[in-house]
């Protein structure tokens, strides 16, 4: 199952918060960008209402995140107006569809995707990854957490999708390990499974 963009942007504009607004980035992101040595800018694709690309900002890092749905965008602008922002970092977001970044200002030197990937059909995926392939510079890091079929609710991805996107000699190192996605469907979070994919470009 994929959901079209102007979904997303509905499931933003209505009065209840979508299950993955949990309110802190993916603890599976997080601990990678902490774990990992960034290379700026970096680029938050699908970055929902800027939370991760907040906090990367705030460990340091020139921040780009974005977003094909408008009203997500908003509220990481507003997001951002309400931060303290010390030292180094920043970010700014911008409405973009992830399947033309390559007409995107950016060059990124980190890529990350939490949750974005696994809802593009396999067109969408293939054109998404043409564009990170256009802007990426030999070595960045692009990291996708992605929900795996695993967790059984009738859509999701596979490690063989993810390593087949990311084959060819554009991108090197590429790897697949298990990781989760905690979603708040309700008042309680769940921990479902999950793949997070690390590649690097050639
Ligand atoms: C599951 S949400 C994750 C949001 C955010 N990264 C987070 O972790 O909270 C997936 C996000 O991808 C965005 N998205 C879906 N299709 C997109 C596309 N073609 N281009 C850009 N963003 C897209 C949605 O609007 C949504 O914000």
């Amino acid at each position: 199952m994929t959901r079209r963009p102007h979904d997303f942007d509905a499931l933003y504009a209505a009065d209840v918060p979508p299950p993955w607004e949990i309110g802190r980035p993916q603890p599976a992101l997080l601990a990678l960008v902490r774990r990992s040595v960034l290379a700026d800018p970096v680029l938050d694709v699908g970055c929902g209402t800027g939370v991760l690309a907040l906090a990367v900002a705030r460990a340091g890092h020139r921040v780009v995140g974005v977003d094909a749905a408008a009203h997500a965008i908003s509220r990481a602008r507003e997001r951002v107006a309400e931060a303290i922002l010390e030292g180094p970092g920043s970010v700014r977001f911008e409405v973009a569809d992830a399947r033309g970044l390559d007409h995107l200002d950016v060059r990124p030197g980190t890529v990350l995707d939490s949750g974005l990937l696994h809802s593009l059909d396999d067109a969408g995926r293939a054109a998404y990854v043409a564009g990170l392939e256009a802007i990426c510079g030999p070595g960045a890091l692009v990291a996708v957490l992605a929900m795996s079929v695993a967790a059984g609710l009738g859509w999701g991805t596979t490690s063989e999708v993810l390593q087949g996107a990311f084959a060819g000699p554009a991108w090197t190192s590429t790897a697949v390990s298990d990781a989760e996605i905690v979603a708040r469907p309700a008042e309680d979070e769940l921990h479902l499974p999950a793949l997070l994919l690390t590649t690097r470009r050639a």
